[in-house]
Order: C-alpha cells, then structure tokens, then sequence
C-alpha cells in the first residue's frame, strides 16, 4: 500500500508513526511533511492547500489511500479532489467540512437540531452586532464565522472590549473574508474536554478523551495559541458522561449531518465544555485535533489505517477501535515568543535513550541538522499507566531535547490531576 499523509505538523507525524505499525504499507508521502517526518516518510514539497499538485502527485505515485490532516484543504475540497480521481481517502468531503469551515452552521445545525450548545446570536454587519452588544451580558464570546487560524475567537470581559472585537474583525477584516459573518454568544463556564471520534457516517466511536492546554503560559496565563501541551484521557470526562454525550451529541450530530445531505465520514472533533447544566459543543473540528492527537493516537491499539479504512469505506461498525487502559502526555516544545514573532533555525539535538516520542512540528532539515522553524516545534510525549506517571516521564524526556530559546509549560497535566480530587 502507498499511502498519502496532506499535512506537516505535530499532528501528522503523530499519524504517520501510528499508522506505519501497519506492516501491509509500503511508503508514506507527506506532503509537504517537515524536517522531522523526514525520518518517518518521504517528504514531499506541495503544500496542504495546493489542491493540483495533491491531486497530480496521487495520480503519478499510484496512491492507494489518502489521508488529509488539516483543515484547509478539507474545507477547499480536497477529500472531493482525490475521491473524483479515484483515490479514497480519510477525511470528510467539502460540503461535511463545513462544520468547522462555517460557525454560523455549525450553531444553526445544532439549534436546529436541538444538540446541546451556547446561546448565540448571528450578525452580517458590524452596526447591528454593535447596536445588540450594548445590552448583551458580559463577559460574551465573539466568533469569525470563517477559520481563522485558530484566533477567531474573542472572549469579551466587558462592552469595551467587546466593541473592540467586532471592528476588528467585521470591519477591520483582521482574518479576512472569514469575519464577513460573526456569531456572538453566551459565555460558558466548566472543564473543557476534546473528544475525537472516527465515523463513517452510520456508526460513530469516540477515541479517548483529552484536554488541551490552550494559553502560553503556566496557570492558563497568556495568550491563546495553537495548543501548549495535551492529556489523555481527561479525568473530568466520566464513563457516565461519555453515554451521555453520545446520546445528546454525537449521534444527533452525525445524524443531522446525514439529515442535511452532508454525510461526514473521517475524524469529527467534538470540543466539550461541562457546565453546570451539561455538556455543550463549544466547537467542532473537522479533523484530528492538534496536539491532541499526539497523546491519542500513542494509547490506540487497533490499527489506525485499518479503521481510516473503515470510515472511507462504510464498515466501522465492524471494525475493532481499541485503546490501551493508561494515560499520555504530550509536553510541546515552543519557540521563545511564540505565539507573537520568535526566532528561527536553532539546531534541535536530543539524547539517546527517550522513552516515548518526539513528534516534530516546525523544523527543517538544513545539511543533516535539525533546525527549528516554527512556533511550536515539537511535542514529547509519553505513556504510563497513570496520568501523574506519564505527566513524569514526559517531562524527564523534555531534559533530553535541547534548542536554544525553547519554553514550555511546566503544568501541563496539572489541572486534570486536580480534577481527581474534586
Ligand atoms: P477555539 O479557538 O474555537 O478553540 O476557542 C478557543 C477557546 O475559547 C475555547 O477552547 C474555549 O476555552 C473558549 N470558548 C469558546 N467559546 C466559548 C464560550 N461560549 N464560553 C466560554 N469559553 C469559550
Ligand atoms: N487543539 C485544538 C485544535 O486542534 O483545534
């Protein structure tokens, strides 16, 4: 099998080196990949959002199956692209994609359909969404409908600031087109919780749970970025909430999806907050989750490709999704700076002996060496069979990879520990 992997972060590598447990596979393309996938497959220079090349590159390599990781180009129509050249693929199509390509859809579909979420309010103009701030309660979460790299979202502590967010997106275009529509909505308070699921469309399977550590610095302090550090499973995410969330959200959600003609077939990334009054969608992804999938994936223990298949092809529910029993962490590795401007192109080194894995994210091969060129530029990750023990040994791997400007958070994990004995 030759296989396909669009996409060249963290996330990727973590699927890439899952995925290679798979002995019936041949070769792995990244496209573009990075400086460390180039240890796990052969990297290839197309981007993820150059949708020709992807397709032109699939047609000349014989590619047996496909794998498209980022949201771009499944929002562009990527999985649409390859399946019309015959190339099945994992990943959902461009009008399922939608769910996380269009805030304002994804709320509708959900009140539409009664799944459980913040109150909200949708505004096409900046004078009408300013003119409903003035009596709207506060603190208030402002939306760019469109992706926005993971910023589009403003939370507001008060009017002014509130004001401030909507120029900045409706009218100073801060991320484009995607701010052409916002939605404005009811804050919410509770533990947040990732869950990632597989489905084909008429079975959907929950992986295990994990939280994300969102802001850059220790105590939730900080900016917002791309995601700090990751655990698996989230302790606040009980076996009883499981069952409820699958009957309040995940089925009702694959089943709206279906009922909309936009059947959604790949990973369906469901961001849970549990507030006093239940679990709501906060949001939905189209895809695995960053960095969450590099303390998923490391606890999978039925094979990853044979599932991928399964949901391209329609029989998961025939298909064995199994986890192991313990608990990872993923402690990402950043740039001095990040997520503002951070220096690039340190030399990345690591001792011999880590027990568990570095996935890398942002570095490049320059004459053999490993340089840094990225923001978040690896995630180190290990596996034990409790959560404090993995919380331990990924942060004695983190003494063992070195780059010059390297932060990290020291608490990652810390909250979910917490949660044990609340
Ligand atoms: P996102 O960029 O969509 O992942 O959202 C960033 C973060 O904003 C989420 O992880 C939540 O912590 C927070 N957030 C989003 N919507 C709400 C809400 N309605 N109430 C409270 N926090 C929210
Ligand atoms: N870690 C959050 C995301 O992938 O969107």
């Amino acid at each position: 099998m030759k296989l396909m992997v669009v996409g060249g972060g963290g996330r990727e590598h973590a699927i890439i080196k899952s995925l290679k447990k798979n002995k019936t596979i041949t070769e792995i393309f990244a496209l573009p990949g990075n400086g460390g996938i180039a240890e796990d497959a052969t990297c290839v220079d197309i981007g993820a959002k150059e949708l020709d090349g992807i397709v032109q590159f699939a047609k000349e390599n014989a590619i047996d199956f496909a794998v498209v990781a980022p949201d771009d180009p499944l929002v562009l129509g990527a999985v649409d692209a390859l399946e019309a050249i015959g190339v099945p693929c994992f990943g959902p199509n461009k009008a399922a994609a939608i769910i996380e390509g269009s805030k304002v859809f994804s709320k509708n579909l959900m009140k539409q359909y009664g799944i459980p979420t913040a109150a909200y309010e949708v505004f096409t103009d900046a004078a009408s969404a300013l003119a409903y701030l003035e009596t709207a309660p506060m603190p208030t979460v402002i939306k760019a409908d469109g992706l926005a790299l993971g910023k589009g979202v403003i939370i507001a502590q008060n009017l002014a600031e509130a004001k401030d967010a909507v120029k900045a997106i409706m009218s100073d275009k801060k991320f484009g087109d995607s701010g052409n529509q916002i939605v404005i909505e009811e804050f919410l308070t509770g533990p947040e919780v990732s869950v990632l699921s597989f489905t084909d469309g008429k079975t959907v399977v929950p992986m295990v749970s994990s939280m994300d550590h969102k802001r850059a610095l220790d105590g939730d302090e900080g900016l917002n970025t791309g995601g700090m550090g990751t655990i698996a499973p989230n302790p606040y995410y009980t076996k009883d909430m499981d069952k409820r969330c699958m009957e309040e959200i995940f089925l009702p959600t694959m089943h709206a999806m279906n009922a909309e003609g936009r059947t959604f077939k790949g990973c369906l990334y469901f961001g849970l907050m549990l507030t006093p009054n239940g679990p709501k969608v906060i949001e939905y992804n189209c895809r695995f989750g960053d960095p969450e999938t590099q303390v998923v994936l490391p606890l999978l223990e039925s094979d990853l490709l044979t599932i991928m298949q399964a949901c391209a092809n329609g029989t998961l529910a025939d298909t064995e999704v199994k986890f192991f029993a313990g608990s990872a962490c993923c402690v990402v590795m950043a740039s001095k700076g990040y997520p503002e401007a951070y220096e690039k192109g340190y030399e990345i080194t690591m001792d011999a002996g880590i027990d568990g894995e570095v996935y890398i994210a942002g570095a490049k091969l320059d004459g053999g060496k490993l340089l840094t060129n990225g923001g978040r530029v690896l995630g180190v990750v290990a596996t034990a069979e409790t959560l404090e023990g993995a919380i331990e040994k990924a942060y004695a791997q983190v003494e063992k990879v070195h780059f010059d400007n390297a932060f990290y958070r020291r608490d990652i994990g810390q909250r979910a520990l917490r949660a044990n004995k609340e």
